[in-house]
């Protein structure tokens, strides 16, 4: 069956810094507790940026590496949590500042599981012919949605974007598998609501000004994390007809360095055969994933011909995997 593979990708941070010390000024926390739970140093934040903003410069960082203009794209999907705007969508906001028209453009709303959940849809649709070139962005500005009084959360999130190319492959190169998947019952473990449908602007009371902010039961979804990055991992190696043997490098979700361990453990890898920028960027959602594989290609880590995994897991809850052979 036709598949895509990746002609280009790119990535953008924004220029901004917040380091583990400059927390320790906002709330009651310390390096040492953020470094050792969670592995996180600094993360970078937008000042003025919008998710666009980030998502345009991935956008066409990606497209330059693919040796491509906007006009040969026919599918545009940015998957985000933290979009401009409720809509238009961020993939049409996108779409116009790529100067583009004959294409689709559409969010998908996974989040830290996004990016996979675009790259399953595009490879889809390259699969039937549908599409051509697709573009798939996960792009955050989690920070605007961040409660910097919730210590428990507070200190895990960044901003970022990543992009990359999809073009349908000729040879066995390319995306050889990708499972999605879903469980709902869970959704209440992390979650934004406030001033959405469930509870509107107009009914926002005095002390519900957190609703509008992110929620997450951390130690809930730790443990839901590792069962769920690690059983999509073997089951987008079972759909590939790959075993774990056949892994060169995992880039996993990075959220917390102690879910990429215990990840690490269960694939058998080297450690630098797990890629982690969790470090430098905290983390970024549904970004993570695509900025990780542009820095891992762009530093030689990944080379022609190896076979990587991508796992994720996130709020929805969400989860899936893919098999890619670079
Ligand atoms: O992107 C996908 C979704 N997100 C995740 O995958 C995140 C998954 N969860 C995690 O990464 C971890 O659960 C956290 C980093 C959020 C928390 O780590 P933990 O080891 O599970 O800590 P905990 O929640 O059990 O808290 C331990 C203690 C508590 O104090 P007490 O009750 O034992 O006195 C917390 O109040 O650490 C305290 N604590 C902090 N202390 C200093 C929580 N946050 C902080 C903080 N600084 N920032």
């Amino acid at each position: 069956m036709l598949k895509g593979k990746i002609a280009g990708t790119g990535s953008y941070l924004p220029e901004k810094i917040l380091t583990n010390a400059d927390l320790e000024k906002i709330v009651d926390t310390s390096d040492e507790w953020i470094t050792e739970r969670t592995g996180i140093k600094e993360r970078h934040v937008v000042e003025n940026e919008t998710t666009s903003d980030l998502a345009l410069i991935a956008a066409e960082r990606a497209l330059e590496s693919a040796k491509m203009t906007s006009d040969d794209i026919d599918l545009i999907i940015v998957a985000t949590i933290t979009p401009d705007m409720n809509f238009p969508s961020t993939a049409c906001l996108l779409q116009d500042r790529l100067q583009t028209q004959n294409c689709m453009a559409l969010d998908v709303s996974a989040a830290c599981s996004g990016f996979i959940y675009g790259l399953h849809i595009a490879n889809s649709l390259i699969a039937t012919e549908e599409v051509h070139n697709a573009i798939i962005i996960g792009a955050e500005t989690l920070t605007t949605i961040t409660d910097y009084t919730d210590r428990n959360t507070c200190v895990l999130l960044g901003d970022g974007a990543g992009a990359v190319v999809l073009t349908p492959s000729k040879t066995d190169q390319g995306i050889l598998s990708t499972f999605c998947g879903a469980d709902g019952s869970k959704g209440e473990l992390l979650k934004r609501h406030g001033g959405l449908s469930r509870q509107p602007i107009y009914k926002l009371g005095p002390y519900d000004f957190h609703n509008v902010f992110m929620y997450m039961d951390g130690k809930a979804i730790f443990k839901s994390a590792v069962q769920r990055m690690t059983s999509s991992l073997s089951k987008a190696l079972e759909k590939a007809g790959k075993k774990l043997d056949d892994l060169d490098m995992v880039i996993p979700h990075q959220a917390n360095i102690r879910i990429i361990e215990m990840v690490r453990e269960f694939a058998k890898l080297r450690p630098d055969q797990v890629y982690v920028n969790l470090d430098r960027t905290g983390n970024t959602s549904a970004a993570t994933i695509p900025v990780a594989l542009d820095e891992a290609l762009k530093q030689g880590k990944l080379k022609k011909g190896d076979i990587l995994g991508i796992t994720a897991f996130g709020g929805g809850l969400t989860y899936g995997a893919g098999v890619i052979k670079i």
